[in-house]
């Protein structure tokens, strides 16, 4: 693939609306940190974590991903991990993440809920005052764990509401998903809906498209987090397509987790032509190599997208924000000026 569209895709003004912060932990900072808090990892180097990078399935993931997150445990390690995934985000041109966080991963292991909250949102507070970076947090519940303890991680967040409601926007779904149905948390989401938090749910990553009927009938999110697996259900493609429902898309992440075999058959550029609102996410960056442009990149060549279809990518990104009206059109006059420049 040419030089000249790669280029056109690392300038392009970009939205990331599928990342897991603890997913951005890069080996070496969890060896740095795993030294300074005197916590035992499975790896004598860097490259042996990397090494071990080579998964079957999302549970294959997701256990060395709960295992590397243990290394996370004062106030500045979730400063630091944040931080560090901003500075990938700016070299990256992405103008506003709305970033997933995993509270009952760090409160399980005795980390008060307040020390994540806190070091998250100080570094994307000074990113927007530095560097006019938008942020937003999408506290996610682990769908292996009950609905009770959803409830209690929400209870207990709430106290922090007004605090964090710069930052605080909405609450979301993930982890293992095949076995653990959205409707298992149908009174959880309701309840924060009433609160006026705005609702999304991993669904169609390795579940059955059932999963986004539910996802979208029962838990009413406003996004759905992967949903690939739509695809398999005609029915279901013609009502996101009229709804123009955003998915977010994660595509190193689908190939490493196995859920394509090959980038080349990777349905994005199929559900972006039928009009599908696709947008392209890095999901954990750090375990899947690459963040935003190499995301944006590998696909662009894999399935052939040209700069239309890369900035209509761009645009459904900043449309599926949850931001204000104003703020998603300036951004989206910045992406229009970048396109007829470029
Ligand atoms: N947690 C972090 N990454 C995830 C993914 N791709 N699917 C489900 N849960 C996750
Ligand atoms: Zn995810």
């Amino acid at each position: 693939m040419s030089t000249q569209l790669h280029d056109f895709i690392r300038g392009l003004p970009k939205a990331e609306l599928h990342l897991h912060i603890e997913g951005s932990l890069e080996p070496e900072l969890m060896f740095a940190l795993a030294q300074k808090n005197g916590v035992q990892l499975p790896y004598a180097s860097v490259e042996e974590v990397r090494a071990a990078y080579d998964f079957a399935d999302l549970q294959s993931f997701l256990d060395l991903y709960y295992a590397g997150a243990a290394v996370l445990q004062t106030e500045q390690d979730f400063f630091d991990l944040t931080h560090a995934y901003i500075e990938r985000a700016l070299a990256d041109n992405v103008r506003h993440v709305e970033l997933f966080f995993d509270p009952q991963t760090h409160t399980a292991r005795g980390i008060h809920i307040t020390t994540v909250f806190s070091g998250i949102a100080r570094a994307l507070r000074e990113a927007r005052a530095k560097n006019g970076f938008s942020g937003a947090m999408i506290l996610c519940f682990l769908r292996h764990l009950s609905e009770e303890d959803a409830i209690a991680t929400l209870e207990a967040a709430l106290p922090l509401r007004d605090e964090y409601a710069d930052l605080w926007t909405g609450v979301g779904l993930d982890s293992a998903e095949v076995g653990n149905p959205p409707e298992k948390f149908a009174h959880v989401f309701t309840i924060a809906q009433a609160m006026g938090f705005r609702l999304v749910a991993h669904a169609g990553e390795e579940g059955p498209p059932a999963y986004i009927h539910s996802a979208l009938d029962v838990l009413q999110v406003e996004r759905i987090d992967h949903g690939v697996r739509a695809e398999e259900d005609p029915a279901l493609m013609a009502r996101l397509q009229q709804s123009r429902m955003p998915l977010t898309v994660c595509p190193l992440s689908n190939l490493k987790l196995c859920v394509v075999k090959d980038m080349r058959e990777h349905n994005l550029a199929r559900m972006l032509r039928t009009g599908l609102c696709v947008t392209i996410n890095s999901d954990d960056p750090a375990y899947f190599g690459g963040y935003m442009n190499a995301n944006y990149i590998a696909t662009a060549d894999a399935l052939e997208l040209g700069k239309e279809e890369l900035v209509q990518l761009a645009r459904n990104a900043f449309e599926a924000s949850f931001v204000s009206d104003e703020q998603k059109q300036l951004w989206l006059d910045e992406l229009e000026a970048y396109a007829q420049q470029h």
